[in-house]
């Protein structure tokens, strides 16, 4: 689905300001492409979603943009809108400006509150009565380096104003005791660097492989459209893959449609800080305008997006998405010693990512593209980890130490996938192939058998599943009306990489408002409106929403329109060397054709001379 233009955002902005019935005061969380009218909507339409912050509503609907009018228009009951970037610079000038807070800072030694940097979180839902009446937000705080280019350089322990961000208050300041603050790291870009660092020049004199129409993409068999909302990002819609005569489908619609990052600190305000940075924030109103040889090098296509403001006013966001080709080693090779030969290609992977940056933590959502039909998502993990106070001698039970004064909890990145499938047709079942160790015995007198066991998930209560090391377990999506040459169903099968399971109680706040994190995979019938697998509004959501309730209906899988969702979690202790910038990490897994074709697809790929 194309991303919304300018004139488009504009246009819903006015509908829903001219039609909706609001107080002017009301602002826009969210204005995105309509996708509840299913895959091949009739006539182009926008998603809006607003807040009106005297009667503390949240109001979403649908805007047809080519009769300029409003399809649909509701005030949803008992739910809280995204916190957007606007809310968050609100609640820090209130901050800067409250006496009791001015008054904390100084028993603090820090004088000038123009340096402090104050982000406003989500308080969740912990069950008091003010987080179901109000829209609160808990402040987290820094003093900034001199250098003043890293904001959160010093953290100021144990001190958090409380905003009301309806009434654009503050409601309280919570002061668990002032610790000193930490001695100025320095700045974070610095002079002395080393000169051994040789030049690479990436060149591609004949062009790059790929086309481009608008935000339709062809590279080397592959096809996919580009697309964006402010909330998920960067979607990836049709993708699939001509094979010869053929153009076969494979996936309707993949995103990263949620992520959570629950920290395991439980003292004093600490326990609130779980970040639903898709749900509470937005990821895709966050990303980088990407810069030529330093996010990406060599051939770059970029396409630019709109997001918007809180006045639905649209923001050019330039270079949002990045798409280029990358030599990727050897894609086979085959040698014939007895004639001396050897036979190698190189492979080439198409690579379209975005960049969020999210407050202290800096995100790359890349997918990868292969010349053998493998599809690859990987997260790449920068920026600062997320530093506390802690006082000089102090312990740190949840955490280490990452700097003098400087503490950094342990906790988790979890990302919710979100995959529309479409092996060759809407059709589709969900197998899980498990291997086990045959009994010694008469037929297996060696005890070296590998017994393959494959099993249909065939309802999404059973499609709840995890990983298991023991049985080398992956999952496959099929289609049982498809043959290949061999006879057996076409399919793609889901690889995990590194994974981890959550370790907050399930009966925990956060443990009930992220209930999809307890399964690494999940399956559901599809529905238009089922995207988002902790619901769509999980800003102060009591919890139990999104993928856990929806598959309460049991809906049978086999043989059925079918959507897969995969949990990736990143378990993460910070390291001294995560400080004061972590370098990348990378957190991934692949979709590959298993049977999907009938040989290696990519033996007609040039042989590298
Ligand atoms: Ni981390």
């Amino acid at each position: 689905m194309t991303p919304l233009s300018e004139s488009e955002i504009s246009l819903a902005a006015s509908v829903v300001q001219r039609d909706g019935g609001l107080d002017p005061g009301a602002w826009f969380e969210t204005i995105a492409p309509d996708e509840s009218q299913g895959r091949n909507p009739e006539s182009r339409r926008a998603y809006v979603c607003c807040y009106e912050p005297c009667n503390n509503r949240t109001f979403a609907g649908v805007v047809d943009l080519g009769q300029a009018s409003l399809v649909k228009w509701d005030h949803l009951e008992g739910v809280q809108a995204r916190i957007v970037p606007d809310e968050f610079d609100m609640a820090c000038k209130l901050a800067r400006e409250h006496p009791e807070f001015i008054q904390a800072l100084k028993d603090r030694g820090v004088d000038d509150p123009s340096r402090v940097l104050i982000e406003s979180w989500s308080a969740g839902n912990f069950g008091s009565e003010e987080e179901q009446s109000k829209r609160i937000a808990y402040g987290h705080c820094w003093l900034m380096n001199d250098a003043n280019d890293n904001p959160y350089a010093r953290p100021i322990a144990n001190l958090h104003p409380v905003f009301d961000l309806a009434t654009r208050e503050i409601l309280r300041i919570e002061d668990y005791g002032a610790v000193p603050v930490a001695p100025d790291p320095g700045p974070i870009i610095r002079d002395d660097q080393r000169t051994d660092v040789r030049k690479i020049d990436i060149t591609q004199s004949d062009g790059p492989s790929f086309t481009v129409d608008g935000y339709k993409v062809q590279w080397q068999n592959w096809q996919v459209d580009v697309g964006y909302s402010v909330r998920e990002g960067l979607i990836l819609y049709n993708i699939g893959y001509q094979d010869k005569d053929r153009l076969r489908p494979i996936m309707h619609r993949a995103s990263m449609a949620e992520m959570v990052i629950p920290y395991g600190d439980p003292r004093h305000a600490n326990f609130r800080r779980n970040a639903f940075d898709v749900g509470e924030y937005g990821v895709g109103a966050s990303f980088d305008s990407l810069a030529l040889g330093c996010d990406c090098l060599g051939h770059i296509y970029y396409f630019d997006v709109w997001s918007h403001d809180w006045h639905g006013k649209p923001k050019l966001i330039k270079n949002a998405v990045c798409m280029h080709e990358e030599d990727f080693g050897i894609l086979w090779k085959y040698s014939n010693p007895k004639k001396g030969q050897s036979t190698v290609t190189r492979s080439r992977r198409l690579v379209i990512s975005s960049i969020a940056t999210i407050g202290n933590y800096v995100y790359g959502f890349f997918w990868y593209f292969y010349q053998d039909g493998t599809i690859g998502v990987e997260v790449k993990a920068t920026g600062i980890p997320f530093p506390s106070g802690i006082a000089e001698g102090e312990e740190s039970p949840y955490g280490i130490k990452v700097a003098p004064g400087v503490e950094s909890h342990v906790h988790q990145h979890v990302f919710g996938y979100r995959f529309d499938m479409a092996v060759d047709g809407d059709r589709n079942t969900v197998a899980e192939v498990n291997f086990e160790a045959a009994p010694m015995d008469s037929h297996n007198p060696y005890g070296n058998a590998i017994v393959t066991r494959e099993t249909i998930l065939s309802s999404e209560s059973e499609a709840r599943r995890n990983m298991d090391i023991g049985s080398s377990r992956y999952w496959k999506v099929i289609n049982p009306n498809m043959t290949n040459a061999r006879g057996t169903a076409t399919g793609y099968k889901l690889v995990p990489g590194a994974n981890a399971l959550p370790f907050q109680h399930p009966d925990s706040p956060v443990g009930k408002r992220a209930g999809f994190m307890y399964h690494h995979l999940w399956a559901t019938q599809y529905q238009a409106d089922e995207l988002y697998p902790a619901g769509w509004f999980p800003n102060q959501h009591e919890g139990g929403d999104g993928l856990p309730k929806w598959v309460q209906a049991n809906r049978p899988l086999d043989n059925e329109d079918i959507v897969v969702w995969y949990t990736l979690n990143y378990h993460h202790l910070p390291r001294p060397e995560d400080w004061p910038v972590q370098p990348v990490v990378y957190a991934g897994f692949h979709w590959m054709p298993v049977g999907f074709f009938d040989e290696n697809p990519a033996m007609d790929v040039p042989r590298t001379r």
